[in-house]
C-alpha cells in the first residue's frame, strides 16, 4: 500500500528552516520562518506567559478532558480580543483548534460541508499554506490581485476588480492585519470598500487573523476583523494566539464562526463540535489555558500588552533600520517601503536567483520569493544584509 505514495511537494517555508540548521556556518542569518527574535536571536517566552505557566502549576488540579470545542472562558477572552463589542455574543460559535493552521482547517471543512460549490479566494501571493490547505480539502480556489511589486503598496484596483467576480456564497479569504509575505495592508477606507463589495456579492469573508497587535497595536489591527463582523451577516474568522502570546509549539488557534442570527449559531458550533471530534478530539489545552488566564487577570493583562508593544515597536524599528541602510547602500530610496510596510513581513522584491546567492554566498536565509522576517534582522546584523543585497543585484 504505502508504496502508492507519491512525493509531496516541501512547504518552502518548513524547508528553509531545515537548510539554515544544516548550515555549519556560524555568521548565518535566519530571516526564514514567521517567529519573533529578540536582539539577542532568541524567542523568549512572555513575561506575562511564564508567570501564568507557574501559576498553573500551583494551581492546575487536573488533566482530564475539557469540551471538544475547548474551553468557553478561551472563547469569552478571545473574542472580546479579536471583536471587541462588534457582534452579539449569541451569534458567535467557536472551536478551539491546533494553532492557527488548525483552525483555518477546520473553518476550510465547515466550509465544504456547508456549501460544496464555493469558490474560496485568497490574495495573489499568500502564506502559502493557504491554497496548500484549501487543494487538501478538495474546494476550488481563485486568487485575487493583492501586491504591486512596484510600489510595494496593495494593489488595490486590481483586488477590488477580481473581487466583483465572485459568486454569492463564494469565501473570500482576508489577511486581518501583517499581510504575510507582503507587509502591504488595506487601510481604514479601503477595508470598507472590501466590507461594501463583498456584502453587494454576497461573498463570505474568512479573515485569517494571525498577527494581531504586531502592526499598528492591538486594537487598530482589529479594525478591518470588526467591521467586517459589524456589517456581514456571516463571517469566518482564524485567530492564531502563537505569535501575540509566543506560544508557537502550544498550538493555540481558535475559529470564531459568525452566523446570522442565534439559531444559526447554533447549528454552526453543532458541526464545529464534531469537526473537531472528527479531526483530533479535543484540542490541546495548555496554551489555551495561558492565554485566558494572561487576558482575564488585569495584571498579567497589562504587562503582556506592554511586552506585546515593546516587540512591535522594536520590529519597527528595525524596519526602518534596514530601509535607511538599503538607501545608503544603493543611494536611491527604492527600498523605502519596508518602513510603511507592517507586521513581521516585508518582501525585498529579488529575483529567486538572487535570493539563492544571498543564501550561498552570504549564509543569509529568506523565501524564494524575497519574504523576510523583519524580527530576524538585529542592529548588527542589518548593515551586512543592505551590502548583501547590492552585491546579488539588489
Ligand atoms: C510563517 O509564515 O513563517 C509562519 O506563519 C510560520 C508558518 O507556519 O509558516
Amino acid at each position: 500500500m504505502l508504496e502508492n505514495l507519491t512525493q509531496q511537494p516541501p512547504d518552502k517555508i518548513i524547508m528553509l528552516s531545515g537548510m539554515f540548521r544544516a548550515d555549519p556556518r556560524s555568521e548565518k542569518i535566519d530571516l526564514g520562518v514567521g517567529v519573533y527574535k529578540d536582539a539577542n536571536g532568541n524567542t523568549p517566552i512572555m513575561r506575562a506567559v511564564k508567570k501564568a505557566e507557574q501559576l498553573l502549576w500551583d494551581t492546575e488540579t487536573t488533566k482530564s478532558y475539557t469540551a471538544l470545542i475547548g474551553d468557553g472562558g478561551f472563547h469569552k477572552v478571545m473574542a472580546d480580543l479579536v471583536l471587541g463589542d462588534a457582534v452579539e455574543a449569541e451569534r458567535l460559535s467557536f472551536a478551539h483548534a491546533p494553532g492557527g493552521t488548525g483552525a483555518i482547517r477546520q473553518i476550510l471543512e465547515l466550509i465544504k460541508v456547508a456549501s460544496p460549490d464555493a469558490t474560496v479566494w485568497m490574495s495573489d501571493p499568500t502564506w502559502p499554506n493557504h491554497p496548500a490547505m484549501v487543494k487538501g480539502v478538495g474546494i476550488p480556489m481563485r486568487t485575487y490581485a493583492y501586491f504591486d511589486a512596484d510600489t510595494g503598496a496593495v494593489n488595490f484596483d486590481g483586488m477590488m476588480a477580481d473581487l466583483a467576480e465572485a459568486k454569492a456564497g463564494d469565501v473570500v479569504i482576508l489577511h486581518g492585519c501583517c499581510h504575510n509575505p507582503t507587509g502591504a495592508n488595506l487601510n481604514e477606507t479601503q477595508w470598507q470598500q472590501v466590507a461594501d463589495l463583498l456584502l453587494e456579492k454576497e461573498a463570505i469573508p474568512f479573515v485569517d487573523i494571525a498577527y494581531q497587535g504586531f502592526g499598528d497595536g492591538l486594537q487598530k489591527d482589529a479594525f478591518g476583523v470588526r467591521l467586517l463582523a459589524e456589517k456581514c451577516p456571516e463571517v469566518l474568522i482564524s485567530a492564531s494566539c502563537s505569535k501575540n502570546f509566543g506560544i508557537y509549539r502550544e498550538r493555540c488557534g481558535l475559529v470564531i464562526a459568525i452566523s446570522r442570527d442565534s439559531e444559526n449559531a447554533g447549528l454552526t458550533q453543532g458541526m464545529l463540535s464534531s469537526l473537531n471530534r472528527l479531526n483530533f478530539s479535543f484540542p490541546p489545552d495548555h496554551g489555551a489555558r495561558l492565554v485566558t488566564m494572561v487576558l482575564s487577570d488585569p495584571e498579567l493583562r497589562a504587562d503582556w500588552e506592554a511586552e506585546l508593544e515593546e516587540v512591535r515597536t522594536s520590529m519597527l524599528g528595525l524596519r526602518k533600520k534596514l530601509a535607511d541602510a538599503l538607501r545608503d547602500e544603493t543611494g536611491s530610496d527604492r527600498y523605502g517601503f519596508i518602513a510603511e510596510h507592517r507586521g513581521m513581513f516585508s518582501r525585498l522584491g529579488l529575483t529567486e536567483e538572487q535570493v539563492t546567492k544571498l543564501r550561498e554566498d552570504h549564509g543569509i536565509y529568506m523565501i524564494g520569493d524575497s519574504r523576510f522576517n523583519v524580527a530576524g534582522l538585529s542592529e548588527a546584523s542589518i548593515p551586512k544584509i543592505a551590502k548583501a543585497v547590492v552585491a546579488v543585484g539588489g
